[in-house]
């Protein structure tokens, strides 16, 4: 008997029914992704004119204000909802203690002002943490022997956060892993009036070796030791239970979760216990190597682009900030 001839099971349910056609495989799909799902990060520096592409993260630039506010506009115009503010702070404004992380006058507040005055509708998020500020690199602030002093960094960041709710920051986003952070800077925030600007927290954010293409953007890579006394091991999952909890208590309006990829098993136990909306950060690193084999010729950017981010909104992710936020917009048009 030919292989096609004559045969034929009898079975009753074929899952291959409803994946026939387009239309039936439409009415189907489980999880979409949406342009409303996309928080875009961006790196902003001093300047004028300026735009100069990350080399780890081609199509990724930092942008001078004036420019920086262009695409800001069209990106805006293409839908995406919110953006996540970076700093590239030049090295003679850094000092051990990060003092230009809250100055009224610094890149981020100016920058915050710039855009609210622009395009007032468009999510301005904010990062909160250290590490561009600081002439070490670190995220917190150093004793003598190296160690990240918790609860001082804390009270720097509260600092922080009203100085980019001063400017008009939709949200403001701890990433520095302090212990306690969130319910200072909500205390902090509500004692100056900010009883409506948002906390995401990173809540799991993990030591992460993806990190490095952001740590060459921003010049903020660490110049001794690594982030492990704050960071989460990643080989830790319950703990990130406990992070996601204490962060709630504490008065976060949405947790993350930090890198997405390699930890969507944390993504989807988040979720499961979160009552806030759940981010993930497809971090640097995961967008270096899909543009990287791209380029090579090895994969379908696109198309694996496309596929990266279904898993992470399907793993459980409500929000996710993602380098391709442009890309994805452009193609869901
Ligand atoms: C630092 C910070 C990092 C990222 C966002 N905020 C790097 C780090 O913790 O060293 C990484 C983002 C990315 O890799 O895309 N507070």
């Amino acid at each position: 008997m030919s292989s096609t001839e004559n045969y034929e099971l009898f079975l009753t349910q074929r899952p291959r029914r409803l994946r026939r056609t387009d239309a039936l495989r439409r009415m189907v799909q489980e999880t979409t992704l949406s342009v409303n799902d996309l928080i875009y990060p961006m790196f902003v520096m001093e300047g004028e004119n300026e735009k100069v592409e990350v080399e780890s993260m081609p199509g990724c630039y930092r942008f001078s204000l004036d420019l920086l506010l262009a695409e800001i506009a069209e990106i805006y115009a293409l839908g995406i909802p919110a953006i996540a503010l970076f700093p590239v702070v030049p090295d003679a404004k850094k000092d051990e203690v990060g003092t230009e992380s809250y100055n009224p006058d610094g890149l981020i507040p100016r920058t915050v002002a710039a855009i609210k005055a622009q395009t007032p509708d468009i999510t301005v998020i904010t990062d909160v943490a250290l590490d561009p500020y600081t002439s070490h690199g670190h995220d917190g602030i150093l004793d003598e022997a190296g160690y990240i002093v918790n609860d001082i960094t804390v009270e720097v960041l509260a600092k922080m956060a009203i100085a980019q709710a001063r400017a008009g920051c939709d949200m403001v986003a701890p990433s520095d892993m302090m212990d306690g952070r969130i319910g200072a800077i909500r205390d902090a925030l509500d004692e100056e009036g900010f009883t409506n600007v948002c906390i995401m927290a990173y809540s799991a954010k993990y030591a992460s070796a993806y990190y490095g293409p952001f740590r060459d953007a921003l010049g903020s890579a660490p110049k001794s030791g690594d982030k492990k006394t704050y960071q989460m091991n990643p080989a830790n999952s319950t703990e990130a239970i406990l992070e996601v909890e204490l962060d709630i208590t504490e008065g976060a309006d949405i947790v993350m979760v930090k890198p997405a990829l390699p930890y969507l098993d944390i993504i989807s136990k988040v979720r499961e216990v979160s009552a806030v909306p759940v981010a993930a950060y497809n971090v640097s690193g995961e967008y270096a190597m899909i543009k990287a084999a791209g380029e090579k010729g090895w994969i379908d950017e696109k198309k694996v682009m496309m596929e990266t981010l279904l898993s992470i909104k399907r793993a459980g992710a409500d929000l996710i900030l993602t380098y391709f936020a442009k890309e994805v917009a452009l193609l869901l048009k």
